[in-house]
């Protein structure tokens, strides 16, 4: 089995007796609430889906990773996980105190023992992470709403995040690996997504499958932008489309507890190292991964430029092998789908939609092509948009 980020699955869940005294250490401890991002990273530090993190990051990991995508350690990591405070929060706190980080419904969920308290640089945050500053970027935005400092420690979580949804989809990376051992995966294959299911994502799915043993399908599950369209319905298009389009016994499919960044290359670093903690061997990185498109539909970002950082670092120094794959269509001339790689014909030739187009005929109840999207996975589509419509 392929060894997590660093070495070691890190573990930072409390149990039995140091649970219990943790909770009841935690009435006494100054709360700190999380926005849905940081309570999304607690989850993941907790389980080791963040290994080798072990908390929230102190001012030389923050620097070092906006700097030269590297930990003060020197182990390849691309985006801060950091929790924010404000100026009047940081003057009740010092270093070396221990708080009780709280969701915003005000549940306890974590101890962080203060390292460090420092001022939070948003602008060197943005530019570096996001690679710009207009605040139409959704990342640049929450950036630009976080709190004046950053406070970094170990966390101790005692009460796991409440989760009411997808509850037989949810595995932490020591799940997912003994699921790839018992069905005797040696190499897997993830798939980040947070859209609806369409034909160039299951194309892109089945060519890597044919070269490893098995497909983690990875739905990102955490807080997304506003016009997202919501996990829940994502699920469901998963559901009926696996139910008659894959074959069972090689893949998987669970969820990312993950909030979305829209960082594009850089997150496409960081969703690899992830995936490589739930023991995925291979990383699938497509077309404008993890990207976002400015208000006139400009990307942020080259369509390829998340495969490209990848170049960036030595192929160990990631572990985990990235499959990249170029722009992907069905050519009406090739009868299939196809890419640009091996598709001779004309651009016109292609059935091509927009995002946009596409949820301008699901909004009047028109069925998308089946070049673009399998009937089963349209009428889920349809079904929901008719319900937010009416
Ligand atoms: S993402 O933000 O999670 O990247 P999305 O769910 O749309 O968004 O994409 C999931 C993966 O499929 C990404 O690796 C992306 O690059 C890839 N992808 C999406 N559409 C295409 C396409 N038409 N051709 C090639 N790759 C694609």
């Amino acid at each position: 089995m392929i060894q997590p980020h660093g070495g070691k699955l890190i573990n930072r869940e409390l149990t039995g007796k140091e649970k219990e005294e943790a909770l009841k250490k935690s009435k006494s401890l100054k709360p700190l609430t999380l926005t849905a991002l940081e309570e999304s990273d607690l989850e993941m530090i907790t389980v080791g889906a963040l290994s080798p993190l072990e908390g929230f990051m102190v001012k030389k990991d923050f620097d070092s990773v906006l700097e030269r995508m590297h930990l003060a350690n020197g182990l390849v990591w691309s985006l801060p996980v950091v929790k924010s405070i404000t100026t009047e929060e940081k003057k009740t706190l010092r270093e070396g105190e221990e708080v009780l980080l709280q969701n915003e419904e005000g549940l306890g969920l974590a101890i962080l023992k203060i390292d460090e308290i420092f001022p939070h640089d948003r602008k060197k945050h943005a530019e570096k992470a996001y690679g710009t500053l207009e605040e139409t970027h959704p990342g640049v935005a929450r950036v630009f709403k976080m709190g004046d400092f950053l406070i970094g420690g170990k966390i101790w979580l005692f009460e796991r995040p409440r989760h009411t949804k997808f509850l037989d989809y949810r595995r932490d990376p020591a799940q997912t690996r003994k699921v790839f051992e018992s069905r005797g995966w040696k190499k897997a294959v993830a798939f980040q997504t947070r859209n609806p299911i369409h034909r160039a994502h299951e194309y892109i799915q089945k060519c890597a499958l044919e070269i490893v043993d098995g497909l983690l399908i990875h739905p990102l599950v955490g807080e997304t932008k506003g016009d997202d369209i919501p996990a829940e319905v994502r699920m469901r298009c998963y559901e009926v489309l696996i139910d008659k389009y894959y074959q069972k016994n090689r893949v998987l499919l669970s969820v990312f507890p993950a909030a979305m960044r829209y960082a594009g290359p850089r997150e496409a670093i960081f969703h690899a190292l992830v995936r490589k903690n739930y023991g995925c061997t291979h990383f699938i990185v497509g077309r404008d991964h993890a990207g976002v498109s400015r208000p006139d539909g400009k990307g942020f970002y080259g369509p390829f430029d998340a495969q490209k950082i990848f170049d960036l670092f030595k192929p160990e120094e990631i572990g985990v092998t990235p499959l990249f794959f170029e722009n992907s269509f069905y050519c009406k001339k090739c009868g299939a789908m196809a890419t640009e790689k091996i598709c001779p014909h004309d651009a016109s030739d292609r059935v091509a939609l927009s995002g946009t187009q596409v949820r301008e005929m699901l909004k009047r109840g028109e069925i998308p092509p089946p070049e673009f999207s399998r009937p089963e996975v349209a009428r889920v589509l349809i079904e929901a948009y008719q319900v937010k419509v009416n």
